[in-house]
């Protein structure tokens, strides 16, 4: 599958997820859907910030101002879903979250999808774009087994707790991406 068909379907599915716990009313369906937005969310960044972002500055060196943009929201939304989910749905403060959110995603997928994708798109033939979806797909799948095997062995949580796996995967990456780049580029100088 085309990456970037991928990556839109993704992107669809996350703000489908953020109206949902915005019309429900429910908390305890709120922290059941919120589970799944963490996890839909995180696995989305990271696919983005390991294999799609570096590829956009390989092929287009003027993006990456644009691209450390992106890294920021990112980092801001993981900062976000970390705080929900320290919450709980039940909090009065979940909601305006959830909203905060919703808006940053929404100018951060604008930006993917009018700029960042479609460059994507002009520099990358369409056999690679299927590789690259084929890809995140595997990493997709790795990261479900992940999580099944690190699921508690017990019925129906009151209020779900976060895996340790998770948390590790909420604490934001995108500074220590980008400086991790920065001081490769300086030793190649
Ligand atoms: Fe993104
Ligand atoms: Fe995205």
């Amino acid at each position: 599958m085309d990456v970037i068909d991928l990556l839109k379907q993704d992107h669809q599915k996350v703000l489908d997820e953020l109206s949902a716990i915005e019309k429900s009313g429910d908390s305890r369906e709120m922290g059941r859907m919120s589970e799944q937005l963490i996890n839909d969310l995180t696995r989305h960044a990271a696919m983005e910030e390991e294999l799609v972002y570096p590829v956009l500055i390989e092929r287009d060196g003027e993006l990456e101002p644009k691209v450390m943009d992106a890294l920021e929201q990112h980092h801001l939304a993981k900062v976000l879903l970390a705080e929900m989910d320290e919450l709980g749905a039940s909090h009065a403060r979940f909601l305006p979250k959830v909203r905060l959110l919703r808006e940053l995603l929404q100018t951060h997928i604008q930006m993917e999808e009018s700029l960042l994708l479609p460059k994507l798109a002009e520099t990358m033939p369409d056999a690679d774009r299927d590789r690259l979806g084929e890809r995140l797909r595997a990493m997709e799948e790795k990261a479900m087994i992940r999580r099944e095997r690190a699921r508690p062995k017990r019925a129906a949580p009151k209020r779900a707790r976060p895996t340790a796996g998770r948390k590790q995967a909420l604490r934001p990456q995108a500074a220590k991406t980008a400086r991790g780049r920065k001081t490769t580029r300086r030793k190649g100088r």
